[in-house]
């Protein structure tokens, strides 16, 4: 019996000292890419090599003896076993068990488990989709095409998720919705067909990481928002407290969502987010739609490039969010050149506040004030630069007039109304910025500097007779067509990839700004102080609310074109895109009012009934992929690591991959190159005899040629090439980013690719 304690307490103090201080002081998770090959012969299965893989690195780190606490601290260490995304498996490890692991037979590399972001910060008729022709018609909207989405889980009762109609679900499928805490898998119908969590990567990283709920169920209100978007049923009488009222539908309605949840409360771990695609591209998911990224890591240590090189490969369609740190350029991630990175534009659709005057004018602004209001004929005062929260609080049952006097102090105000709870407020201000419609409680209405002007002088009309000026507010009211739209939002990633820039990026745009979508009724939706708003219908903005409109269209064609590649589809969506407005000027930039480059809009706005009928796609397979890789230098066992492949044929490194976009660099001022040329083969996916010319727009200091001009298919499928020529024609000051398009044309089809030229440094 004391024997049995001291040696007890000796086994301990021996073993968990040490240990329990490297866990606490500096483990980490780890991804561990393993060579297949390598794994002995008597093991024919890769989980328990792995396993005792990393058995013998613990004990050759510890001194442990017996099995039974080998066992324990092996399930505590080890994570995920990847069967698909890579060979490997990812644990958490001290530095010392990490060393003694890399000297494992079979060991390939290994590389840390970084943190996940996602990207929100903050419709189908817009883009053209109609029941009786196109895109929906073409693809039954999408029927028996599975979406994946790696998320922070659904709500599974909310009307975008009925099934009615739907037919059984596809064969084919071979996953599962599994029970979780609040959620049922009996919730799950022919629409809602998968829901799995995933956090065990983030539990480990962090045993205090809040989770909300241990589940699949969305306690965020994220992957509800961007699963419906993509695949939501259509739901009649939807809006958001009177905003956008109407029937909502997700872009391919037809279709089965699956949700794979590795986005939690308070974080997210790389180790989950690729587990989870592994596990959707064992259940067999046609596309997959991603609305997260990491940023500023090179494409051997990025797991999701990694994880989603498998999937295209397996032939899933990637769709991927750009990221909210625009306007800056090379804020982009996702950079990836086998996924579609998709940046976020506006919709012409307004909400708005209405401000009426005692003379009868109206003024109109921006308002997205969710309460009830009932005002006639209230006092209205200017209070200038409404700075002072107890100024505010003298005048708080008027309606409050303020100024914007450099466009950044609206939010400030914003603030101090807010604090002082006035009971209306005008804001005159030229901020075109969507979030600053985020204070739902406060009665306000953002008008431009014009109508301001009109507003001041009727209130100074009425103190020059020293009697008081009154006014009346309405709000809810949402109109279409008032602007120019779409443009690129200014959140919105700008390219070039840092971690390939020879692949142009963003690849298309698609509404992102105030995107009305399905959301958990349980989970705020705005709040001031005490007061909380719910709804089973919120409108956000971010590429985060973009990418899962691609996903939507990519499963659209998918359903149109079951023999398509990932690259077809991608194509098909980028040359088709549109490049003009809603006034027919090139799609703008709401940063600056100028025209949008593509390394803010990509190939341009997409537009899914045209890209079911791209005439000719660029198409890339496996080895062109590892082609470039070859070309950026990496090494074999880099390269190794995103292909899962021991052997990388780099016999033909180019960084000329057959993309149907154009980047080219050249250095500002005297540099000695001053000819780019690349080469590119298209295959024709129309009706077969046909001939294609090229037209380009000119480029202002550079003389771009295709050769040859013309391209003469005598039958469907056929693959022709041709070459593109960039020459610098003076050397005088070129400008950081010019750019113009290529556009193939036969009597039905435009295939237009952009062409970016730039002086951006690649380095840093
Ligand atoms: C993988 O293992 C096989 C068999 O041991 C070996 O031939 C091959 O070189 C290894 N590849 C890498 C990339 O380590
Ligand atoms: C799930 O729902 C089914 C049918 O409504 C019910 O029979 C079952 O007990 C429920 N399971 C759990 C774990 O609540
Ligand atoms: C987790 O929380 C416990 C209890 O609050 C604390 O003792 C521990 O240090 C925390 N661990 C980490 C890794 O933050
Ligand atoms: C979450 O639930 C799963 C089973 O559904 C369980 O294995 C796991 O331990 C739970 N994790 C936490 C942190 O409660
Ligand atoms: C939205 O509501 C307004 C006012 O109630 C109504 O006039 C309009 O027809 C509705 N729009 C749609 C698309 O239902
Ligand atoms: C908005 O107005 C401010 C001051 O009135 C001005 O400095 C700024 O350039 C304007 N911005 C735009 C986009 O018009
Ligand atoms: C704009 O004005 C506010 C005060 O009204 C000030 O806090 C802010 O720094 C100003 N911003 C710029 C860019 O001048
Ligand atoms: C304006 O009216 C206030 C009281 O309503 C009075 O005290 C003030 O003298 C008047 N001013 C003028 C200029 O008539
Ligand atoms: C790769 O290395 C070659 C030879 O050193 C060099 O010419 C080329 O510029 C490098 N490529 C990249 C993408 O850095
Ligand atoms: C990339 O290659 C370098 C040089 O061989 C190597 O040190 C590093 O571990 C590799 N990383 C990965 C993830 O393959
Ligand atoms: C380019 O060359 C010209 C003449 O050789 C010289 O005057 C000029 O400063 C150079 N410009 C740069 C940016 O190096």
């Amino acid at each position: 019996m004391t024997t049995h304690i001291s040696l007890c307490f000796l086994f301990s103090y021996v073993t968990f000292l040490p240990l329990i201080f490297t866990t606490f002081a500096q483990s980490q998770n780890y991804i561990i890419h393993m060579n297949l090959s390598a794994m002995p012969k008597p093991l024919t299965n890769h989980h328990t090599w792995y396993q005792s893989t990393l058995s013998s690195a613990l004990q050759n780190s510890q001194f442990t003896t017996t099995t039974n606490n080998l066992n324990s601290l092996i399930s505590s260490k080890f994570i995920y076993t990847y069967t698909h995304v890579m060979n490997g498996f990812s644990a958490n490890l001290s530095p010392k068990e990490h060393e003694l692991l890399k000297t494992s037979p079979g060991y390939i590399s290994s590389i840390p488990d970084l943190p996940v972001k996602l990207d929100t910060t903050y419709s189908p008729q817009f883009l053209g989709l109609n029941p009786n022709k196109g895109a929906w018609h073409d693809s039954n909207f999408g029927n028996d095409v599975i979406i994946g989405v790696i998320d922070t889980g659904v709500w599974p009762e909310s009307d975008s998720f009925k099934d009615y109609g739907m037919t059984e679900v596809p064969s084919k499928w071979k996953g599962q919705c599994e029970n979780s805490i609040h959620f049922n898998k009996s919730l799950c119908n022919k629409k809602l067909i998968g829901a799995k969590f995933f956090n065990r990567g983030l539990l480990a990283q962090n045993p205090n990481a809040t989770l909300g709920l241990n589940s699949t169920r969305d306690t965020k209100g994220h992957g509800t928002h961007t699963s419906t978007t993509a695949a939501g049923s259509r739901v009649d009488k939807a809006s958001f407290y009177g905003y956008a009222n109407g029937t909502a539908s997700g872009i391919a309605s037809n279709s089965r969502v699956a949700m794979y949840k590795a986005l939690w409360k308070n974080g997210a771990s790389s180790s989950d987010v690729i587990a989870a695609i592994d596990a959707a591209i064992s259940d067999g998911v046609d596309v997959l739609s991603l609305s997260l990224g990491l940023d500023d890591v090179p494409l051997y240590e990025e797991p999701v490039a990694i994880a989603t090189f498998a999937a295209v490969e397996k032939g899933v369609v990637v769709a991927t969010s750009a990221g909210n740190d625009g306007p800056v350029l090379k804020t982009l991630h996702n950079g990836t050149p086998w996924v579609i990175t998709v940046a976020a534009g506006t919709t012409n659709r307004d909400f708005q506040g209405t401000l009426t005057l005692v003379n009868g004018n109206k003024i109109v602004g921006f308002s997205l004030y969710i309460g009830a209001f009932s005002s006639n004929n209230f006092p209205i005062v200017f209070m200038g630069l409404c700075d002072s929260v107890n100024d505010l609080k003298q005048v708080k049952s008027k309606i409050v007039v303020c100024e914007d006097k450099n466009g950044t102090s609206v939010y400030n105000q914003l603030y101090n109304l807010g604090v002082a709870q006035v009971f209306g407020a005008v804001l005159i201000s030229n901020v075109t910025l969507t979030d600053i419609l985020y204070k739902k409680f406060l009665a306000s209405i953002i008008v431009n500097p014009i109508n301001g002007e009109i507003i001041k002088d009727y209130i100074k009309s009425f103190n020059s007779k020293n009697s008081s000026s009154i006014a009346s507010m309405s709000f809810k009211k949402t109109v279409f067509g008032t602007k120019q739209a779409p443009s690129v939002d200014s959140y919105s990633s700008r390219g070039p990839s840092k971690s390939c820039p020879y692949v142009l990026k963003p690849d298309i745009t698609a509404p992102g700004t105030l995107i009305l979508a399905a959301w958990p009724s349980n989970v705020l939706v705005s709040h001031l102080g005490t007061k909380e708003a719910f709804s089973s219908f919120n409108m956000i903005s971010g590429t985060s609310m973009a990418c899962p409109h691609v996903a939507g269209i990519a499963a659209l064609l998918k359903g149109a074109h079951r023999d398509w590649s990932p690259a077809a589809i991608r194509s098909a969506i980028m040359t088709t895109s549109d490049i003009f407005d809603s006034t027919k000027e090139h799609i703008k930039d709401i940063d600056d009012n100028k025209d949008a480059t593509p390394l803010a809009l990509g190939a341009g706005h997409v537009n899914p009934n045209r890209a079911l009928d791209p005439g000719l796609v660029y198409d890339v397979g496996v080895q062109d992929y590892v082609n470039l890789l070859c070309a950026l230098n990496f090494t074999q066992q880099n390269i190794t690591t995103i292909t899962r492949s021991p052997f990388n044929d780099c016999s033909k490194p180019s960084l000329d991959l057959n993309y149907p976009s154009f980047i080219a660099f050249f250095n500002g001022g005297n540099s000695s190159k001053t000819l780019h040329e690349f080469h590119r083969t298209v295959t024709n996916v129309g009706e077969g005899k046909t001939i294609y010319t090229a037209s380009i727009t000119p480029i202002k200091g550079f003389s771009v040629s295709v050769i040859p001009n013309k391209l003469v298919f005598h039958e469907k499928n056929q693959k022709l090439s041709f070459k593109l020529r960039i020459e610098v024609e003076r050397m005088a000051k070129l400008k950081e980013v010019a750019f113009g398009y290529l556009s193939w044309m036969d009597e039905k089809h435009v295939v237009r690719s952009p062409i970016v030229i730039t002086t951006i440094k690649l380095k840093s």
